[in-house]
């Protein structure tokens, strides 16, 4: 094999694979040999088990060197690592990536690409690190109608979450400690604006339903707007706030349309999303036949990462073996569902002027749209006061017109927060 990036989940592979160079042979039957590693930098400082002679910056040498048999792409990003893995697959070798940004925007060309050649693209650690969901969904949930896959699949968001809920910390503290910590990137943008949870689920909608889903084609919102007072009232209701990836089957006539998005959430306490704490990931996944399954571990981290990426390995020295491929299926387009016909509790926070009236006013508009709720609560009082509502079911657009009419209240100073609430009314 060829390995294209040697970072956290490049070194961490050759130390798998250093480590279990004698079971490799016994599962696969194949002897797993690194012939070389691409890097940016050759003089960097890398850990010890990283052969330096194994090392080149030239990842196209691995392209075109022909005793390599498959290509290992961990370098992330969009350029170059595109044009590696097309020219890999045009020189007749099979692919395994982590890159969920490439995959997210380009998984059907490569596919197709991977089977015009007769070659194999895998790419199980692209979603969910070490959780082994991509196979599952693939393979043996292949018979199953699936209808739902919820999750969390962010460990950054989810950390920082986690920190505002059981330590009070405001959403900056908690941001400035998951970097603290390592858990955030020096510019965390990809994680807290959700751009790297919607690329797992158009990953993830793709796999489950058999469509073509694109980045493009999921609606995001991230966490940067999810406060202290959020929280406050969240656990006085039986909640935690999690940040979620919702992959869903609408029913219609004609195959079904699909509801495809990331958005922060009210998730009930007793629900087992919400006790997935600090930067673990767990995905719920539903299906007619099966009922409901849920897959949890470690989504991220070196280590985990390298598991699922060894795991393709083996998969691909298996079909090497028996000259073989994966099984593929023709992916139709994605409908995406229209937002008129989609419901949700919501939670809707606004700031008001604190003077008589105000309420009545603020419940109108809501009356008005017939949005029912179900319980409201006034926090802080004088020119601060800050009104929170959890609505009964509502449908998304009832609930963007109550939203646009509420901004445009005198009495409103600003609209603060709103939010899905998980799960159906006890
Ligand atoms: N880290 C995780 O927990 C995790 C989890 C799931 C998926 N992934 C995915 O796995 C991939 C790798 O992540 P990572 O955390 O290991 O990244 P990383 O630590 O930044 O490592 C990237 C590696 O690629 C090399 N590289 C980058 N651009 C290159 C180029 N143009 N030519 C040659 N080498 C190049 C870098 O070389 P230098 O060492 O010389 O800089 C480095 O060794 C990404 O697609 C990421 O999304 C990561």
């Amino acid at each position: 094999m060829g390995l294209l990036g040697c970072g956290n989940v490049g070194a961490a592979l050759l130390k798998l694979i250093e480590e279990n160079q004698v079971s490799i042979l016994d599962r696969s039957g194949e002897e797993l040999e690194v012939v070389s590693v691409a890097v940016r930098e050759l003089d960097s400082v890398r850990p010890a088990w990283v052969r330096r002679e194994l090392l080149t910056d030239d990842p196209m040498s691995i392209v075109q060197d022909p005793t390599i048999d498959v290509v290992v792409e961990v370098m992330g990003g969009i350029h170059p690592a595109k044009e590696l893995i097309e020219a890999s697959l045009r020189a007749k070798k099979s692919v395994v990536t982590a890159n969920k940004a490439l995959l997210a925007d380009h998984y059907f060309e490569l596919e197709e690409l991977a089977e015009e050649v007769g070659k194999d693209i895998f790419f199980e650690a692209a979603v969910a690190g070490g959780i082994p969901l991509i196979r599952s969904l693939r393979v043996s949930l292949a018979g199953e109608q699936l209808s739902r896959v919820i999750g969390i699949v962010n460990g950054t968001t989810n950390f920082i979450l986690t920190r505002m809920d059981e330590d009070g910390l405001s959403y900056d503290v908690a941001l400035a400690l998951a970097r603290q910590l390592g858990y955030a990137e020096a510019d965390p943008r990809a994680d807290i604006e959700g751009v790297d949870a919607a690329a797992k689920a158009a990953i993830l909608a793709s796999i489950a339903f058999g469509r073509k889903v694109r980045f493009s084609d999921v609606s995001r919102e991230g966490i940067t707007k999810v406060t202290a007072s959020d929280f406050e009232f969240a656990r006085r209701h039986g909640f935690t706030i999690k940040l979620l990836a919702l992959c869903e089957r609408i029913p219609n006539n004609d195959g079904g349309a699909f509801d495809v998005r990331v958005f922060p959430a009210l998730v009930p306490r007793t629900h087992p999303l919400g006790g997935v704490r600090d930067a673990f990931n767990a995905i719920f996944v539903e299906g007619e036949a099966v009922g409901e399954l849920m897959f949890y571990g470690r989504g991220a981290g070196g280590a985990p990462t390298a598991s699922a990426v060894l795991g393709d390995l083996m998969d691909v020295a298996h079909n090497l073996r028996f000259g073989t491929t994966e099984r593929r299926i023709d992916r139709k387009d994605v409908v995406i569902a229209s937002p008129d016909k989609l419901s949700s509790r919501f939670l809707i926070a606004v700031d008001v002027k604190d003077r008589p009236g105000v309420l009545a006013q603020v419940a109108q508009v809501f009356g008005d749209n017939g949005i029912s709720i179900q319980s409201m609560e006034q926090i802080g009082y004088m020119s601060e006061a800050r009104l929170i509502f959890l609505t009964h079911d509502s449908l998304e657009k009832d609930i963007a017109k109550t939203l646009g009419q509420l901004e445009e209240l005198d009495a409103v100073r600003s609209l603060r927060q709103a939010m899905r609430v998980l799960g159906e009314e006890a």
